[in-house]
């Protein structure tokens, strides 16, 4: 028998998926992989792993991989900047090499030839999947039924659904493409493909919408260690929870949405709103620390590296060379990237207002206009002859 491993979510595609498979001769096994998408509560695991064997699974994993997606994927991504087309975080997009790499390791295990995902043929996480896939084990085969199936519409696959008797979430009525784990959520389709108007209020799912928030500030204070956030409020914390912790008072807040016309990778511009109030958060507070420490040329040398590290993110070439090299460069900037960060959070804003660091390179006898200046200003009229020397004409 053909075996195969199947990225599932729980959802009308991935469960129509599994039977589909079953029909075409493959002996389906499941896969479910926690990254923070609000599955947490034991309730709604077993709830999904009832429906993929109802649907026809011969076996179902679930892991959770919180832990390995903050530390391995979403911590190198904070330390580069790294951010889409000015706006996107990349929760979706830090994601999916990490659910594709558990997809090869179990078809290894399970002695499987073969994937499958429920991408569309239209997205960017079809790639990422089979790209990563391809990297790390190339022989095996990849199936993405969704871009080969029959159904034209969401209606006949619940009809299909139906006729087979795979059991279907009807309670999910929100009319949007939903891609949700802790670093943010992605949000996409219905009338959101109208750019002409607004996002409804419905569509978010993580904030509250910043005019109706508190009206008083949150102050917060963060410590960061080398590029890695320890502390909050003066508390440790581990990194996951550091994240969830940010996310329900920044959510609280307002803060973190951003509504993007974005470049797929296949050539596509297309709309998506996406929420991530601990990402915002954590940028922020990561960039204004990097603001105090980092020499002048390396801070700028280093936003061209985040923007070409936020493309291979959202590429799919997470597990790339270009990658490596890239993160052992950030990773040398980071060194004395140690200190606190005081933000204040209000009504969807959210601004460093206090910072210090035993690394910072601020000195206020030579900048302050006040008497302690030591700075020659005499100095100033040498430097400027000889620097704008070539430009004279
Ligand atoms: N546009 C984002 C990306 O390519 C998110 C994709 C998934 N979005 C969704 N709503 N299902 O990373």
């Amino acid at each position: 028998m053909k075996k195969v491993v199947l990225a599932y979510s729980g959802g009308l595609d991935t469960s129509c998926i599994v039977r589909w498979l079953k029909d075409k001769g493959y002996v389906v096994i499941c896969f479910v992989a926690d990254l923070g998408q609000g599955l947490g509560e034991g309730e709604n695991l077993k709830a999904i792993e009832e429906r993929a064997f109802a649907a026809g699974a011969s076996k179902v994993y679930i892991k959770d991989l919180q832990d390995e997606f903050v530390e391995d994927f979403v911590l190198p991504a904070l330390k580069a900047g790294a951010v889409y087309e000015r706006k996107y975080l990349l929760a979706t997009a830090l994601g999916r090499p990490l659910i594709a790499k558990y997809l090869v390791q179990i078809a290894h295990k399970e002695k499987a030839g073969a994937i499958a995902h429920g991408c569309t043929g239209k997205g960017n996480d079809q790639v990422r999947f089979e790209v990563t896939a391809g990297i790390l084990d190339p022989s095996l085969e990849i199936l993405a039924p969704v871009r080969d199936w029959e159904f034209k519409s969401r209606e006949e696959e619940i009809e299909y659904a139906k006729a087979h008797r795979i059991p279907i979430d009807v309670t999910r009525k929100k009319p949007y493409s939903i891609d949700r784990n802790i670093w943010g959520v992605s949000i996409e389709a219905g009338v959101l493909e109208n750019l002409e108007q607004e996002p409804p209020e419905d569509a978010y799912c993580m904030t509250k919408s910043p005019t109706q928030t508190a009206s008083y500030p949150r102050y917060l204070e963060l410590y960061f260690e080398k590029g890695t956030p320890k502390k909050i409020d003066g508390k440790p914390a581990k990194l996951k929870h550091l994240i969830s912790q940010l996310n329900e008072i920044g959510g609280f807040h307002g803060i973190g949405r951003s509504d993007l016309v974005e470049n797929r990778l296949v050539g596509i511009k297309s709309r998506e709103i996406y929420e991530a109030p601990a990402a915002t958060i954590l940028h922020t507070a990561h960039r204004e620390v990097e603001a105090l420490v980092l020499d002048r040329e390396l801070a700028h040398f280093k936003e061209i590296v985040s923007l070409k590290y936020s493309e291979l993110v959202y590429y799919g070439l997470w597990y790339s060379e270009l990658k490596d090299a890239l993160d052992a460069f950030v990773e040398s900037t980071q060194k004395n990237v140690t200190g606190t960060i005081k933000l204040k959070l209000s009504k969807g804003c959210c601004v460093p207002v206090a910072r210090k660091s035993v690394h910072s390179l601020y000195k206020k006898e030579l900048s302050t206009y006040g008497k302690e200046d030591v700075f020659d200003q005499k100095l100033a009229e040498g430097f400027i002859k000889i620097w704008g020397m070539p430009y004279k004409r």
